[in-house]
């Protein structure tokens, strides 16, 4: 992260909110040793947890004697402050940038913020909101308050988890950053439980520099690398145009990060889709069966007249849903009884969606077509860790199920995906917020995919790819490049 900031000039602050022990500041006074030219450093580090304050203040000033032994000339400024409380009250939403105020200006921020989530009740949630940028997270709070804080040639440095690229949580906090920081690098980690593990949750991580947006700068291209741990032994590189890393609908503003040339190629083929479900009256649910608090209803045997399907994420094969199938020990069947009739949907055409990848799959979705013919019973069961997705009023085509599943087990839309969410769980916003081509096209692929019943991987790719006028080429590469699943 030390290594990513330009370093300029003679005179220079440095700003580190929520510095730790202050090992990241460290690393940067570490790059300065080596400068041959004297420089006048200034520090601020805020930390608000006494109980790290004392090693704070013996790193940083043994980094300042460090650079003092070189002849460099270090002021130290070590806060035991709340970064946020502190600095909120310079936060201007449409006008960040007023830098001839009386805050200070920082050269370089670098940080790796805290990860805590910002309840409504909460001191922080409530200032975040008021500030008109939703509640999310408090690495999001770190972030917007620290952009302010940079000169106009300013970079800052933060690592943090890839959550706020894309979902509703960060859609104001998103639109805002996106208005007046321009990224100028990002570094992904490909691994998701090597980096960091957040609230239980792998999150992918990226380390992102930006800068101040100025109109009067060109934007420039963003540099994205990719390793898969903390090593960046396999260092890759992609030179991505910056217009391609965001996706503007309905609204609100995802952040896309290509890590591939391939994911270039397929966001260029498929950058004309312009709707979501919601424009052909569709919506995504997620299974409202949670096993441990339905457990009464649960069983093993079936019978048309009291029992009905459960359908689990091991359900959903190759495009279908086959049941029953055993696995783990988990029921089959639900107990058809008057308590259990709220969590029971009448048996229609629907898409279900695994709601969790494991880390070892390739592919983020995985998608079976579940069709009312091939039913006998009236109602069906749908656990909690799978969405199932319907028309709201009245019913999805056969055509409309399979083209959909298609779409979502092809690679090409696999890639996409991964390219706007960064972490193993597909959630209904997320399904939600995905584009799709027109319905016509998707009842075209739907019925190509039904009369040629593909495989999912080269076979369904190609179907797909031809329905939807994707060069067969991306679609080679795409199987030469990691020979998918
Ligand atoms: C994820 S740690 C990172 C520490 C250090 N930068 C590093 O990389 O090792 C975040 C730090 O922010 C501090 N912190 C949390 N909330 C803070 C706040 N509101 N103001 C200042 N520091 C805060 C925590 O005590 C913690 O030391």
């Amino acid at each position: 992260m030390a290594s990513l900031i330009h370093v300029k000039g003679k005179r220079m602050s440095v700003l580190d909110p929520g510095a730790g022990i202050g090992i990241l500041t460290a690393a940067f006074c570490e790059r300065l040793l080596n400068l041959r030219e004297k420089v006048q450093l200034r520090i601020t580090a805020y930390e608000n947890d006494t109980a790290l304050l004392p090693h704070l203040r013996r790193v940083l000033r043994k980094c300042e004697a460090a650079l003092q032994e070189r002849g460099h000339d270090v002021t130290l400024d070590v806060l035991e402050d709340d970064f946020i409380v502190k600095n909120a009250t310079f936060f201007k939403r449409e006008t960040p940038f007023l830098w001839e105020d009386e805050r200070p200006a920082f050269d370089y921020i670098i940080s790796n913020p805290p990860y805590y989530k910002l309840t409504a009740a909460s001191r922080h949630g409530r200032m975040m909101r008021e500030l008109g940028l939703g509640q999310p997270n408090a690495y999001a709070f770190f972030m917007a308050l620290s952009l302010p804080l940079l000169k106009p040639d300013g970079e800052m440095v933060f690592i943090t988890p890839r959550s706020f690229c894309s979902g509703l949580y960060y859609k104001k906090f998103r639109s805002w950053l996106l208005e007046h920081a321009a990224f100028s690098r990002i570094h992904v980690f490909g691994s998701r439980s090597e980096v960091f593990e957040h609230d239980g949750v792998l999150q992918e991580n990226v380390i992102l520099r930006t800068t101040p947006k100025n109109e009067k700068r060109k934007v420039a291209p963003v540099k994205i690398t990719i390793s898969e741990n903390h090593s960046f032994k396999d260092l890759k590189t992609h030179i991505v145009p910056a217009e391609d890393m965001v996706h503007r609908m309905n609204g609100d503003a995802l952040i896309k990060i290509p890590t591939s040339r391939i994911h270039l190629l397929i966001q260029h083929a498929i950058k004309d889709w312009r709707y979501t479900l919601h424009d052909f009256g569709l919506e995504v649910s997620t299974g409202p069966i949670v096993d441990f608090r339905a457990k009464d209803f649960l069983t093993d045997f079936v019978d048309e007249r009291t029992t009905s399907p459960l359908i689990w994420m091991h359900n959903i094969q190759d495009m279908k849903v086959i049941w029953p199938a055993k696995k783990n020990g988990k029921q089959t069947a639900v107990l058809l009884k008057e308590a259990s009739k709220p969590l029971l949907l009448p048996v229609r055409n629907y898409v279900l969606i695994k709601r969790f990848s494991s880390k070892e799959q390739k592919r983020r979705l995985y998608a079976g077509a579940l069709l009312e013919n091939d039913f006998k019973f009236k109602v069906i069961g749908i656990e909690n860790h799978v969405n199932y997705l319907y028309r709201k009023q009245g019913r999805m085509a056969v055509e409309e199920v399979m083209g959909i599943a298609a779409l979502l087990n092809s690679s090409m839309v696999d890639e996409y995906f991964r390219c706007l969410n960064g972490n193993t769980q597909v959630n209904a916003s997320d399904l939600r917020a995905l584009p799709l081509p027109s319905l016509e096209v998707i009842r075209q692929v739907g019925r190509r995919v039904n009369a040629e019943q593909p495989r999912i991987g080269l076979s369904l790719d190609t179907v797909v790819a031809n329905a939807l006028g994707i060069s067969n080429r991306i679609v080679r590469e795409l199987h030469e490049e990691d020979g998918r699943d």
